[in-house]
């Protein structure tokens, strides 16, 4: 039996209550739908500045009345502490997604990002501190391993912060390094690789590649290619990430608590392949859409140019065995978004 399979029949014999901050959101609402259909009873803070109120009514219809009815909503802001003391009340595990994504963003208001990646996680660790919460597990990212060049990324070697963004990231693992090291608080830190799946937005001016793509493939917009187009990510598929956040929540592996992961495939995709792929799941349905080419232009400010994830700390220590590829979730990412751009 997988470590996942075996920590999902021991959640299912035994409900916890689950915080899920920035529920609202792409990987918020995929950790809500996920504890719901376990049983878990789950309260979620967000105040709705990326998230949506259409992804919980997503989740709602997914997991039906009878599990809907152990969620709770706090609309609020983890910039004010009271509110994320509220939130954590009570709660045993913690899974703290609530921030400002984008690189772009945070270069062009890099405050905004600040207060509520650095500002609203030192509250959240607080909070959760003072609440002896059994676990906290949050949200780093990728970026933190800026300008190094050294491939695959592995955890303890990382280079300078290349945005904002990348800086609030790394302050985040630095806090909860010592909230453990200072008052024996259990973190997780999980360092997430290029994310998507269904509910993830394409709307905005900072959508992630994959959605923005589909978006403008259905929409017959422009689509747009920054740099040369052999930049490369390892796209790692929403299903990965909900397996890392509860093996990292429940693990009780004394050597796997206070740390960071990667969480990824381990994979190297290229945009321009990944352009093909998602162009080709497009045309199976509208085949009038197999000539669209990409439009190139420059390279984006504070981009890292390759990145692709060690992923063996994260399946020696806690289990991790993702169990899609990127073409797996593109597959499923595209039927989401073939259902919903026809809705309009
Ligand atoms: N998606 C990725 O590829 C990726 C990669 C690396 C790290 N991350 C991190 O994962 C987390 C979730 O990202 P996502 O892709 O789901 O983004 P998202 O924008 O869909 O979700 C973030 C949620 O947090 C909420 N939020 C933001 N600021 C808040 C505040 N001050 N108070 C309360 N709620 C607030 C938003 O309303 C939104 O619902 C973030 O911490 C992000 O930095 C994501």
């Amino acid at each position: 039996m997988s470590k996942f399979v075996e920590v999902k029949t021991a959640l299912l014999a035994q409900p916890k209550v689950w915080l899920v901050t920035g529920v609202a959101g792409f990987i918020g609402s995929n950790l809500l739908e996920q504890l719901l259909k376990l049983g878990q009873t789950v309260v979620g803070l967000d105040n709705f500045s990326t998230g949506h109120r259409h992804n919980l009514a997503m989740v709602q219809a997914s997991v039906g009345a009878d599990a809907w009815s152990r969620f709770t909503l706090i609309e609020g802001d983890i910039r004010d502490l009271a509110t994320c003391e509220q939130a954590v009340h009570g709660v045993n595990y913690v899974l703290h997604q609530a921030a400002l994504g984008s690189v772009p963003r945070s270069l062009e208001n890099p405050i905004r990002t600040h207060e509520s990646n650095i500002n609203g996680f030192l509250n959240m660790l607080v909070a959760a501190r003072d609440a002896n919460v059994e676990r906290f597990v949050y949200a780093a990212s990728s970026s933190t391993y800026g300008d190094h060049p050294g491939l695959p990324k592995v955890e303890d070697r990382i280079g300078k912060p290349l945005s904002p963004y990348a800086v609030t990231k790394y302050v985040n693992e630095l806090y909860a390094d010592v909230f453990g090291r200072c008052y024996g608080m259990p973190t997780i830190g999980l360092r997430y690789f290029n994310v998507f799946g269904p509910r993830q937005d394409p709307d905005g001016a900072y959508a992630a590649v994959i959605p923005k793509w589909f978006g403008s493939l259905l929409r017959n917009q422009d689509i747009f290619i920054n740099g040369d187009g052999e930049t490369s990510r390892d796209f790692c598929f929403i299903d990965n990430v909900v397996q890392m956040n509860l093996l990292a929540a429940t693990t009780d592996n004394a050597e796997a608590i206070n740390q960071v992961y990667n969480v990824a495939v381990g994979d190297r995709t290229t945009l321009n392949q990944l352009y093909g792929w998602i162009r080709e799941q497009v045309a199976n349905i509208h085949p009038e859409k197999a000539g669209v080419e990409p439009i190139y232009r420059d390279f984006r400010a504070g981009d890292v140019r390759h990145s692709q994830a060690d992923v063996s700390k994260a399946n020696s220590l806690l289990g991790y065995a993702p169990t899609h590829t990127i073409r797996q979730g593109l597959a499923v990412a595209a039927a989401y978004y073939l259902e919903r751009m026809h809705e309009r």
